[in-house]
This record gives C-alpha cells, sequence and structure tokens, in this order.
C-alpha cells in the first residue's frame, strides 16, 4: 500500500516523540513492504518563529493532500501572555476545523506492567479499558462571540459554548458505532442540570441512541463524572462528551495509564468513500517545554497514535496491533521513561523508540 503521511513535530517534546514515532513507523513500512511518502511541515510556536502564523496556509494544504497527518504537540512560554488566536495552540485548533476531523478518540487503558506507575490504588485501576470519544472542533473552544472588551473594572470576558443538532449527532454516532464492537455501553458526560447547551446534548443523545439498540446509554454530569473516572474507572467503556469536558476529562484519565506520556488519540472526521478516514493523530499530552531536548520524553503515546493511524485512516490492523502488542512488550521489559517511574534506570526517548523497533522484530 502506499501511504501518504505529512508529520507536524510542532513545539517541545512534540519534536523528540515524533521522531521516534516515525522511526516505528518507517520500520512497519519496510517490515510489511508499504510505501511511504512523508513530507514534513511547521505547526504551532516553530511556525509562528518561521513564519510568523502557528497555522501557514502551506500546512494546511499538505495536510488535506495527505491521507494522514502525525502531530507531536505545540505550545511554547513565549506566547504565554499572547490572545489565544496568537498563541501556538491556534495552529492546533484551526488545523482540526480545517480538516474537519469533529471525533477525537482517545483511549485509555490500565496496562498490566504499569498499574505501580499509577498513584491510585492497583485494584481500583486493574482492568480499566475505555475509550474517551471528545468533540473536538465545536463547543466553547470555537464558539463566537468571545473575546476580551473594556478596561480596568470594567473589563469583561466572553466565550460562547454552542452546538449544533448535526454536531452532536455525527459524533454521537461515532461512539455509539465503537460501542457495539466494544462491550456495548455509552456514557454520555454533559452538565445538563446547569447548562441549556448540555440540554440539548442529552436530547440528542439519547435520541441517537434509539438506533442502536444493542448499545446500553447512560448519563452522567461531568463533576461527578471526574469523580467516578477515579473511583470506579471499570464502569466506562465508550465516554462521549463535549470538547471542554473532553480537554479535561482525558488528562485525568491519564493517571489512570500511568502517565500522560501513554495516551494516544486519532482525530478523524466523515469516513471517506473508500471507508477509511482522513485523520489526525496526535499525543494527548503538550509539548512539555521544562522537558523539551532532554530525550527523556515518553514517546508512547506518539507511538500509539502511529497504531492507530494504521487502524483507522489504513484499515491495516495486522501493523496496528502489532504496534500495541509491541509497546506492550517494552512496557514489561521494564525500558521506560522517568515518567512511569521505572524500578530500574530509566530509558531515553530514543531508546524507547528503539526498543519498541525491535519488539516489532
Ligand atoms: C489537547 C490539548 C489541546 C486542546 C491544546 C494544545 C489546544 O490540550 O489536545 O488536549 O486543548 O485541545
Ligand atoms: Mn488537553
Amino acid at each position: 500500500m502506499r501511504l501518504k503521511v505529512f508529520a507536524l513535530p510542532g513545539d517541545g517534546i512534540g519534536v523528540e516523540v515524533t521522531r521516534e514515532a516515525l522511526r516505528v513507523l518507517r520500520h512497519v513500512c519496510n517490515k510489511w513492504n508499504h510505501e511511504l511518502e512523508l513530507t514534513g511541515g511547521l505547526l504551532g510556536a516553530i511556525a509562528i518563529h518561521q513564519e510568523g502564523t502557528p497555522l501557514p496556509e502551506l500546512t494546511v494544504r499538505l495536510a488535506k493532500q495527505a491521507d494522514a497527518t502525525l502531530m507531536g504537540a505545540v505550545g511554547h512560554p513565549d506566547f504565554d501572555n499572547y490572545p489565544p488566536h496568537l498563541r501556538p495552540e491556534a495552529g492546533l485548533l484551526g488545523l482540526r476545523k480545517a480538516l474537519g476531523v469533529y471525533a477525537n478518540l482517545r483511549p485509555v487503558k490500565a496496562y498490566p506492567s504499569l498499574l505501580d506507575s499509577s498513584p491510585l490504588k492497583n485494584h481500583l485501576v486493574e482492568g480499566a479499558d475505555m475509550i474517551i470519544v471528545r468533540e473536538l472542533t465545536g463547543g466553547v473552544y470555537y464558539g463566537t462571540p468571545r473575546g476580551i472588551t473594556g478596561e480596568g473594572a470594567e473589563m469583561r470576558a466572553v466565550n460562547t459554548m454552542t452546538y449544533t443538532r448535526p454536531e452532536i449527532e455525527r459524533v454521537a454516532r461515532v461512539a455509539f458505532r465503537l460501542a457495539q464492537a466494544r462491550r456495548k455501553k455509552v456514557t454520555s458526560v454533559d452538565k445538563s442540570n446547569v447548562l441549556e447547551n448540555s440540554q440539548l446534548w442529552r436530547l440528542v443523545v439519547t435520541e441517537i441512541a434509539r438506533d442502536y439498540p444493542d448499545v446500553q446509554l447512560d448519563h452522567l454530569l461531568v463533576d461527578n463524572c471526574a469523580m467516578q473516572l477515579v473511583l470506579n474507572p471499570r464502569r466506562f467503556d465508550v465516554l462521549l462528551t463535549e470538547n471542554l469536558f473532553g480537554d479535561i476529562l482525558s488528562d485525568e484519565g491519564s493517571v489512570l495509564a500511568g502517565s500522560i506520556g501513554m495516551l494516544p488519540s486519532a482525530s478523524i472526521g466523515d469516513q471517506l468513500p473508500s471507508g477509511a478516514f482522513a485523520g489526525l493523530y496526535e499525543p494527548v499530552h503538550g509539548s512539555a517545554p521544562d522537558i523539551a531536548g532532554k530525550d527523556i520524553a515518553n514517546p508512547l503515546a506518539a507511538i500509539g497514535s502511529v497504531a492507530a493511524m494504521f487502524e483507522y485512516t489504513f484499515g491495516l490492523k495486522e501493523e496496528a496491533s502489532n504496534i500495541e502488542a509491541a509497546i506492550q512488550t517494552v512496557l514489561a521489559s521494564g525500558k521506560v521513561t522517568p515518567d512511569l517511574r521505572p524500578s530500574g534506570p530509566p530509558a531515553s526517548t530514543t531508546e524507547v523508540g528503539e526498543a519498541v523497533c525491535a519488539a516489532i522484530g
């Protein structure tokens, strides 16, 4: 198969983890005889520094031409005091919107060999296996009006949380279809005791559920959900929620996996006529400027995102499951980065990437 992949390492540790993800991508392409057409581009702070904008037009064009885009991370302390539309993060938000990837799939798994890496008690975490489906191109991240007006005591800031019925419907369908291939349970998370926006969310999700009678639907308020994630994580199969809630809950969920450096993600939109999904693949973690450039960042979230790319965009399940199995092998071997608190000496980013390739064979 011919795989057209566009890489956007971005900022901070994005550069190092993407390097290792691409090592694994090349390795898998060699082993299974796929022809890899790889291009690279600029996104985030590096794009602001070099091109004066977090999302250059060329980046959008190349991402649209590719089958799949692999993103590292965006964010840089240089821009901490900038307004949102001039920050590195605006590049990623613009790219998600431009690609129409409205469903962000964030699998959260407690790996047996990492139970001790989680600060939570083993008996609570053991066996947890869920996928968070986060709506990605709507809600308060994109709603207008927005902005800061006035001066001094008159200053006022506005953001708008907005969803339309079709925006909720399409992401809900992604969640129900995923649940059909899993334990057949969707938990929809909202704040419908306070927000009209959430009331519409709950109404539409409940309606869509009728098309999937084999899937059981329940609803949780987001504050309770935040608690249940650490009290009783095994109760979740597919967790469906809006953009901001999903951003927050997925960082919390990463504690179950032992480290945020473990969480891959796939951002997908509508299915193409071929059955594939044009996708944006991004580790859940950020650019972590404090540890950038030290070769200590965990590349497994980025490598897991390559596995997700094989699965969703290329429909190559064997390649995907081989990468996932290799990740498990490396975890069990104890050759892991410091975030996973290994009992022996920690491995470097590069060593982990090499170990995954070796485990694939
Ligand atoms: C994420 C990140 C992004 C988000 C930032 C970098 C804009 O936190 O992917 O979870 O908030 O969506
Ligand atoms: Mn986040």
